[in-house]
């Protein structure tokens, strides 16, 4: 009989590093014991004695006799880890799994857990405001939020994409530019930062993202029309997928500057915030900034992260890309930022501290 109370473990919170990693292709049913035992409500180890309880404790016990990979259940997980390592599962084709109904559960289960994570996903949808500073004001950015769903988590803003915003006007911009340089954003989600890019440098903002995301994303462009013309800037949003980094749309990008033969082709500067939580995306990402960057020397590319234990492999592997394209690092520092999002060590709702690092990289 597994402890029954969250009480009964000591109060270390588990890590995600115990949790079967998605990298290491787990069997169906361990992926599926694992979210059973995520259970946020009161979970199957709990005071519930059901059959169900049991036949999880079971499976659990089972697979600890093994391998030792694998921990007992957590009292507490650190939730922040966990909200990436359950978004990691959804984003994973799960393609070592041959049967469709199996994926479907697998994804059904994930989801569940991240619903039950949000306290902001049972609230109806909601819009917030963000004090932003500019180089002589602060002006507010109003940012819709729908109800999260699912995989969506460009539905939210994130806590380094608000550092970044703050930040943008400490970062010199290229000389020599039109007033309305053009700048992109990759993974821009609900659109603060390119919003914020608009406002604070008087700059011609692409705000991408998937197709799912790009309906909320213009809709905070539209939001926060005047904002952004009082800085002199304008912004649209189109879609960019980084696994088809070829297909942004070509009427939105214009046509002169973004001639591929043109010198003055691509975007003198990319900005993106939280944009690595999978393994495929320090690849993705860094293939889509060396098609869509400024071959010049005062090109930049803007990036804040959070700084996730869980996702240390994918900054040191964006890292490296990055270097392998010809790109360096200018300046560099950490911050820390604050998300609402998941739950905190007491397993309550609300915020927490979010460790972020922001890098200006350069061509070498
Ligand atoms: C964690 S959210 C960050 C959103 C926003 N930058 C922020 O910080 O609030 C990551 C964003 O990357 C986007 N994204 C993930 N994979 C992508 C891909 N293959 N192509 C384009 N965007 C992607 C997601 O849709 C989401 O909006």
């Amino acid at each position: 009989m597994p402890s029954t109370s969250f009480e009964d473990h000591d109060d270390a919170p588990i890590h995600v590093f115990d949790l079967p990693q998605i990298h290491t292709k787990p069997a169906p049913q361990v992926l599926l014991d694992t979210l059973s035992l995520l259970t946020s409500q009161p979970p199957s180890w709990d005071a519930g004695d059901t059959e169900e309880a049991d036949a999880s404790a079971n499976a659990l016990a089972k697979r600890r006799r093994r391998s030792n990979a694998f921990r007992p259940p957590p009292a507490r997980v650190d939730e922040a880890g966990l909200t990436r390592y359950l978004t990691n599962i959804i984003g994973s084709d799960l393609q070592w799994i041959d049967d469709d109904a199996t994926k479907e559960e697998i994804w059904e289960q994930v989801s569940l857990r991240l619903s039950e994570r949000s306290g902001r996903n049972a609230m109806p949808a909601m819009s917030r405001s963000f004090r932003v500073p500019t180089a002589e004001r602060d002006v507010k950015i109003t940012i819709h939020e729908p109800t999260l769903t699912a995989d969506n988590l460009g539905l939210k803003t994130w806590a380094s994409s608000y550092m970044l915003a703050k930040r943008l006007h400490t970062i010199p911009t290229p000389s020599g530019l039109t007033p309305d340089f053009p700048v992109l954003e990759l993974g821009s989600g609900t659109g603060l930062v390119g919003i914020a890019a608009a406002a604070v440098w008087g700059a011609s903002v692409t705000l991408t993202d998937l197709p799912e995301i790009v309906p909320n994303l213009s809709r905070n462009i539209d939001a926060n029309q005047a904002t952004i013309q009082a800085g002199g800037g304008s912004a649209s949003a189109a879609v960019l997928d980084w696994s088809m980094s070829d297909e942004i749309s070509p009427f939105t990008l214009g046509s002169s500057p973004f001639d591929a033969n043109s010198s003055s082709a691509g975007f003198p500067i990319i900005l993106a915030a939280d944009s690595l939580y999978s393994p495929e995306h320090p690849r993705l990402f860094v293939q889509t900034i060396k098609r869509w960057l400024r071959q010049s020397a005062d090109a930049r590319v803007i990036v804040e992260l959070p700084l996730r234990e869980a996702y240390s492999p994918e900054i040191k592997d964006f890292k490296e890309r990055m270097q392998d394209i010809g790109l360096h690092i200018l300046d560099q520092s950490e911050e820390v930022g604050y998300d609402d999002w998941g739950w905190n060590n007491s397993g309550r709702s609300g915020q927490q501290k979010v460790n972020c690092w922001w890098s200006i990289w350069g061509w070498q």
